[in-house]
């Protein structure tokens, strides 16, 4: 089992011993999710995720169950996960989403957890129409709420809005958070449902997309990001925000890497004047 140094509250050096920890995932079967998850095996912690329908992975009857259930059998191939890994049923029913999160934090506080690691997003940072072009982003800033309310933006409303829920609730309840914050997430998938950056890129690839727009978004890989995730974690010092960008590249440069690596692919290659894509 893998042992990891890790510094104890009066900052002398102890032994972390994974194997005696339980690290919920929330969305384990997700893109992100599943990434974390295998991560966290791997380095031999005890694991349980959350998914809206478990059963496949609860019951682990494969012939007794149906084939919507088996959106989340790729976490069952994992390494360590027949002895570590445990899945729970969480379907929020609250429709709003800032409700759900600080039902996750409270139900985290009364059941005695005492840290959390919230997957925020950098549309919570970076949408601001009135920073300038050469504006230093960092951990410190916040995309602007009206903007994005304005222009129909509700994801990055929400991820705003859920970020600062979870941050207030953890503080008020005595519970240490630390934020990653991961700008458009790449790489490849261990899930077999095409989540939304992934959906992303196959647009290009299949054509779907016939032509891309002159926008600069920042990417990072989903191995580097679940790594963060377990290293704020681990580490006690760290708290709030990790901002996780690999590259900040133009449409056109993204799309020529795209070529370059898969050439059996006509990828999208008509620009489109005058849009704007915000991812
Ligand atoms: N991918 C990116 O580029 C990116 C970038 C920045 C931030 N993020 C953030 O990272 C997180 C994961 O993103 P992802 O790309 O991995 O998405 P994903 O593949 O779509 O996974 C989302 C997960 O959330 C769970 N979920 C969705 N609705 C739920 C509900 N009502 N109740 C309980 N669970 C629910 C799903 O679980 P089941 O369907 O199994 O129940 C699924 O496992 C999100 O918070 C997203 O905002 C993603």
């Amino acid at each position: 089992m893998p042992s990891i140094a890790n510094a104890s509250d009066n900052g002398e050096l102890k032994q972390r011993q994974p194997e005696q920890e339980l690290v919920c995932v929330t969305g384990g079967g997700g893109f992100i999710g599943s990434w974390v998850v295998k991560e966290l095996l791997l380095r031999g912690y005890r694991v349980r995720g959350t998914a809206r329908d478990p059963a496949y992975l609860m019951a682990r009857a494969f012939a007794l169950v149906c084939e919507a259930d088996r959106k989340n059998a790729h976490l069952l191939a994992l390494e360590g996960a027949e002895e570590r890994l445990t899945f729970f049923r969480a379907d929020d029913l609250v429709p709003v989403a800032v409700e759900a999160t600080r039902n996750v934090i409270r139900a985290a506080a009364d059941a005695g957890v005492h840290r959390v690691v919230f997957t925020s997003s950098y549309g919570a940072v970076h949408m601001d129409p009135n920073r300038g072009p050469d504006a230093v982003l960092d951990e410190t800033c916040w995309s602007d709420y009206e903007y994005c309310k304005n222009t129909g933006n509700l994801y990055c409303c929400a991820k705003m809005m859920t970020e600062i829920t979870a941050t207030e609730e953890a503080a008020k309840r005595g519970l240490e958070l630390a934020v990653v914050v991961p700008s458009m997430t790449m790489g490849p998938m261990l899930q077999q449902a095409l989540n939304f950056s992934s959906s992303h890129v196959a647009r290009y690839l299949t054509g779907a997309k016939p032509t891309y727009p002159n926008a600069i978004a920042a990417y990072t890989d989903v191995r580097d990001v679940a790594r963060a995730h377990v290293l704020v974690y681990e580490h006690p010092d760290a708290h709030g925000r990790y901002l996780c960008i690999g590259a900040v590249l133009y449409r056109a440069h993204f799309l020529q890497l795209l070529g370059d690596l898969f050439l059996q692919y006509h990828i999208t290659a008509k620009y489109e004047r005058n849009t704007i894509d915000l991812i």
